[in-house]
């Protein structure tokens, strides 16, 4: 209990006085009720907390239990414990943010909540790079490029830990797609992962040192993620210098000896392979000793470094006052303006005399997205009874666990604009009917349309399009209205081909508990928007890399009903999404380094919106870019002026082209900064970018490598508007 030692001694102090069982216990633990492993329920034990996943602690030696909740989003499974916890917009809108603070923000929010409700690890922290944009788990992440994504969870963990709450980052790796999740074996290059996908994981855990990294159900070049030895002994803890432990996805675990071995370090949840038999193992010394003192080490150290040993959780109310502000202010900073014609917005409060507020649930709620990190709602679904989840007969794939329809939250879109607009008629329609819905865009000065794209946890969605007839609904009501404007509220990109017909776009993401101030607030200037876009929005499928998500039409054509694969795995469309009689297929990442915007210009495709991209109410101007060299650091500096009339935050980017011969597509983001300016105001910035994110992975030296050559650095507001240019040459 001496604070003034080191982590790995005071953890050593306490392996000594460990028996074998005792370690044995602290490297599997138990889930959630009704989440078990394959094969069988795992039963709650009483001292857990109620979250999806309990470690019992060793109370002699001052160990305390691990009581872990999903949290991606906010703190989830308050319902059956009658906890509050704040919904806060997708975490792919935080990265929309671009705001680090912002992320912070979010991180400190989880944490906070989770100390409050008892809870001393958050199991969120996913930063799995989007591929594959119609993954029904995008909104959990945060994004394409993994310079963004890794930045913006390494201050996301840095805020959960701080809490003295121990993070995970999660799914490691290269978890792109639901579909099949269970038994798809990505096919990927060395350097292709180690550029993207496994980046946004180093610099995650470079910047925040979480304790957790949770490997995933898949399979990566042939072996399970969570007995890999490339990716968890060599990558994971040799080069990353990965501290902490490796848990399972739940039901991940494939095996004893050979993922003891590879490096995972704790079976999530169930005993099937780290309980009984990792013993025997042990003591018949296939196992050597010395590992599993590695695993409980890694274990320990970690609940020493964070403080939950220190400073344990000491409940208390959720202060819900604080969460509503911080979810809104997080919203506010991550809305992506993507369309406004004639400055259609901000719209005036004082002259607007009729407003048609039109489809997605708007008079109660915002969409929120599904699975294991579905934030319960206050009062419940502020949607009853729950709408079917798109594409499924029974709505299965929405809700928690693939139960249920979306969620909504009662953060109504509809009252928050009557507040605005107190002297304008403003009236609802479902947007079941096109033909009602136009006939009231008609009968008003401007049409607000809300549509939706729900997505969750265990099922991607099946096509960029919104589902359930809402871009025929959008087509009807812009043809009766050409003041229609369009919100958002997706888990990801979708296509739109009522663009042109429609004066206004706005991304909300799944906006959080306070979706309909942030949305209001933007809509009518009172904030001006500032985020953009994380990932490139396609025009069409046909435009993506793979047309078709790998194991789709297996699944279509071979899987047995949903009720036969959820009951292989316990979770509706998702844990069984694989195991209930699919083949197992690969899923080949041909795109290699080509991820997002990257194929977008190395294919010379034009987006519908693209990567980096954003609009203000505000107008900016970029001037004077000039690189410089401090060693091998790099730094651009240059001026951004607010030409319009509004104060704004405009965020500033800046991409690398590579010396030509490296391979490399043909630029990547390799920093940025947002600014907020003044109407008239300028400023010169400089962004330093580092090394690494300058650098090629050399697989044949296994490291890391600046290429000598030519840099040409490219400064502006969206991936697609690069106004300045300016080079700088590497020595060899
Ligand atoms: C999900 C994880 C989650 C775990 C516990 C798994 O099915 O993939 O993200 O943390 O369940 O609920």
């Amino acid at each position: 209990m001496n604070k003034d030692l080191a982590p790995d001694q005071r953890a050593d102090m306490v392996i000594e006085q460990m028996t074998l069982d005792e370690k044995i216990q602290l490297v599997h633990g138990g889930g959630g009720g009704g989440f078990g492993p394959p094969g069988g329920g795992q039963q709650q034990p009483n001292r857990s907390n109620g979250g999806a996943g309990f470690i019992p602690g060793i109370p002699r030696l001052g160990i305390p239990d691990l009581n872990m909740a999903d949290s991606a989003v906010g703190v989830t499974r308050g319902a059956a414990r009658s906890r509050y916890s704040t919904g806060l917009p997708s975490a792919i809108a935080g990265a929309a943010s671009w705001d680090l603070k912002a992320a912070y923000l979010y991180g400190a929010v989880i944490g906070r909540e989770l100390r409050d409700q008892g809870y001393n690890m958050s199991i969120g922290g996913g930063v799995d790079i989007t591929r594959e944009p119609r993954n029904g788990r995008n909104f959990e992440y945060q994004g394409e490029d993994p310079i963004l994504a890794g930045l913006t969870i390494g201050q996301l963990m840095k805020g959960v830990q701080d809490q003295h709450i121990l993070g995970d980052i999660k799914h490691y790796a290269l978890n792109d797609q639901e579909t099949g999740r269970n038994i798809g074996n990505a096919i990927i290059d060395q350097r292709s992962m180690r550029e993207s996908d496994l980046l946004a994981f180093e610099i995650g855990l470079r910047d925040s040192q979480a304790a957790g990294v949770m490997c995933s159900y898949n399979k990566v070049n042939g072996d399970w993620a969570c007995e890999n030895d490339y990716l968890l002994n060599q990558v994971l803890k040799k080069d990353f210098g990965f501290k902490g432990w490796v848990l399972s996805d739940w039901g991940g675990t494939h095996s004893t000896y050979k993922a003891a071995m590879a490096g995972l370090d704790q079976e999530m949840p169930g005993s099937g392979f780290f309980g009984d038999a990792l013993k025997k193992a042990v003591d018949s010394g296939e196992v050597p000793v010395a590992r599993l003192n590695d695993m409980v080490h890694r274990i320990l150290r970690s609940m020493f470094a964070v403080g939950v040993v220190d400073y344990p959780p000491a409940p208390k109310v959720v202060d819900v006052f604080k969460g509503l502000e911080d979810a809104q202010h997080i919203a506010e900073a991550s809305v992506v303006l993507l369309k406004n014609a004639n400055n259609q917005l901000p719209l005036d409060a004082g002259t607007v005399r009729s407003i048609a507020v039109i489809g997605s649930h708007a008079d109660v709620g915002v969409l929120s997205g599904g699975g294991s990190a579905q934030v319960d709602p206050p009062g419940g679904n502020a949607v009853s009874p729950p709408p079917p989840a798109p594409g499924t007969a029974d709505g299965r794939g929405g809700g928690r666990g693939g139960r249920g329809g979306p969620v909504y939250y009662p953060s109504s879109p509809l009252k928050t604009i009557r507040a605005k607009a107190s002297k304008a008629k403003v009236e609802y329609d479902s947007g079941n009917d096109p033909s009602s819905a136009a006939a009231l865009a008609k009968a008003s000065d401007v049409a607000i349309v809300f549509v939706n794209q729900p997505t969750a946890e265990g099922r991607d969605v099946a096509s960029l399009s919104l589902p359930d007839n809402q871009d025929a609904l959008v087509g009807a009501v812009a043809a009766a209205n050409p003041h229609t404007i369009v919100v958002l509220e997706t888990g990801g990109p979708v296509s739109m081909p009522w663009i042109n017909g429609v004066t206004a776009v706005m991304e909300s993401w799944y906006p959080g508990i306070s979706g309909a101030q942030a949305v209001a607030n933007i809509l009518f200037g009172d904030v001006n928007p500032s985020g953009k876009l994380p990932v490139t929005f396609a025009r069409s499928e046909s435009d993506l890399p793979h047309p078709e998500i790998a194991g789709l039409r297996l699944q279509q054509t071979q899987a047995p009903p949903p009720d036969a694969a959820g009951a292989g795995g316990g979770r509706g469309g998702g844990r069984g999404g694989g195991r209930g009689g699919l083949p197992p297929f690969d899923v080949p990442y041909t795109e290699g380094l080509k991820v997002g915007y990257k194929w977008f210009d190395a294919e010379n495709k034009e987006p519908l919106f693209p990567f980096g991209y954003g609009l203000s109410y505000t107008t900016f101007a970029y001037s004077g870019a000039t690189a410089a060299m401090t060693g091998r650091n790099v730094s651009v500096s240059f001026t951004v002026k607010n030409t319009g009339k509004r104060a704004g935050a405009e965020i500033a980017e800046v991409f690398a082209a590579l010396p030509a011969g490296t391979g490399e597509p043909p630029k990547r983001l390799v920093g940025w900064e947002k600014l907020r300016l003044m109407p008239g105001e300028s400023r010169t910035v400089t962004v330093n970018i580092e090394p690494l994110f300058l650098s090629i992975f050399d697989v044949e030296k296994d490291g890391w490598q600046l290429a000598p050559g030519e840099y040409k650095m490219m400064v502006g507001g969206s991936s697609k508007n690069l106004p300045l240019t300016c080079n700088v040459r590497m020595p060899g």
